[in-house]
């Protein structure tokens, strides 16, 4: 049989994902809802890049859970995700930054999943067109989660959804699969299921994802630095201290460059292939940070070690935190391990 590789063998990741089924790696359930994230970020990615023409760019007129103001695209894409989880059958619970409570998926039948995403990250960029990107990760359930969700009279959180909280609220140490979809000047899904990091390029020619990173390896070092210095008054003189040597041009004669986009999943992806570091820290007025521990830190942290890098809160491995509650913000340090390492040396 001829060795040469016929230009027609492109792996997409519909192939990829069944090839890691086949390996037993993931179960057919997993691949399920595998693809059906990846056809909601499709989906986002075609919204994301008509906002303008379909007028879904500014302000939804409601703020989420957080305090934020939702952008239309916030909700827009939350919906979408759910809806392709819930059709997928085996989603039991999901839990997203749009939505105050994890909720129980009632269309669910098998897998069982438990499923976290931030539906629109960077939603602040939307307006501008700079990117943006959605995060996920996967979990199995912990506990039974009873399907019917609702409130009981008085407004407490009944007991399912107390058992809602429970199977959400995990360490990222215990994620089955975690990944990120970058809307920029490509769309790319970059996740892990375990075994490495792999990056798909969506083909607008025929909508799909095609492998192009076939084992993505954070450089141990790199002399870029993503932090929002515009928060540098309220930071700890010790993270000054970090952030000032950064500047320092030192004998090489040349300082380390600043990079911010303003969207983690841009800033994280340029960092996953460039190599250094991108830090959310605390400040005097956020205690914890911005990011958030379950849908945002957790899962990034879980790609960079599966890349070869580190994810820390300045001094714990992110993976090892336990959320305490859903919406819980830790600060966030990742990229490079040299590079994370030497921050938590100025921070100890
Ligand atoms: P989201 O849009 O999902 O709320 O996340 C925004 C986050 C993250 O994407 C980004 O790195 C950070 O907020 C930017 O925050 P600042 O504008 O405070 O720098
Ligand atoms: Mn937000
Ligand atoms: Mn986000
Ligand atoms: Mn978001």
């Amino acid at each position: 049989t001829s060795s040469k590789k016929s230009q027609y063998e492109i792996q997409t990741l519909t192939g990829w994902l069944l090839k890691q089924e086949q390996s037993g790696v993931i179960d057919a359930e997993l691949t399920i809802v595998l693809s059906s994230i990846s056809l909601a970020c499709k989906q986002i990615a075609s919204l994301v890049q008509r906002a303008g023409i379909s007028n879904l760019t500014g302000v939804q007129g409601a703020t989420n859970v957080q305090g934020e103001d939702q952008k239309k695209l916030d909700v827009v894409s939350n919906e979408v995700f759910s809806s392709c989880l819930r059709s997928s059958g085996r989603t039991g619970i999901i839990a997203s930054e749009e939505e105050d409570i994890p909720v129980a998926v009632e269309e669910s039948y098998s897998g069982n999943y438990v499923v976290v995403f931030d539906p629109l990250d960077g939603s602040s960029n939307i307006d501008a067109a700079v990117s943006t990107g959605s995060i996920f990760g996967i979990y199995r359930p912990t506990e039974e989660c009873l399907a019917n969700l609702d409130d009981d009279e008085n407004g407490a959180l009944n007991q399912q959804a107390q058992n809602c909280i429970v199977n959400v609220c995990q360490p990222g140490s215990n994620l089955l699969s975690a990944g990120y979809c970058m809307y920029s000047s490509s769309v790319i899904m970059v996740l892990s299921v375990g075994n490495g990091v792999y990056g798909f390029t969506l083909d607008p020619l025929y909508g799909e994802f095609v492998l192009t990173h076939n084992g993505i390896k954070i450089p141990s070092k790199g002399k870029i630095y993503a932090f929002n210095e515009g928060n540098y008054q309220l930071w700890d003189d010790k993270l000054k201290k970090y952030i000032d040597d950064l500047k320092d041009p030192g004998p090489t004669g040349k300082p380390y460059s600043a990079r911010y986009i303003g969207s983690l999943v841009g800033d994280f992806h340029r960092t996953m292939l460039y190599g250094g570091i991108y830090g959310y820290p605390r400040d005097k007025k956020s205690k914890n940070g911005k990011l958030r521990l379950l849908y945002e830190c957790a899962p990034m942290s879980f790609l960079a070690e599966q890349a070869g890098g580190k994810g820390s809160d300045g001094h714990r491995r992110v993976l090892d935190i336990h959320p305490e509650e859903v919406h819980q913000r830790v600060p966030l340090f990742i990229g490079s391990t040299e590079e994370v390492e030497k921050l938590e040396k100025y921070l100890a």
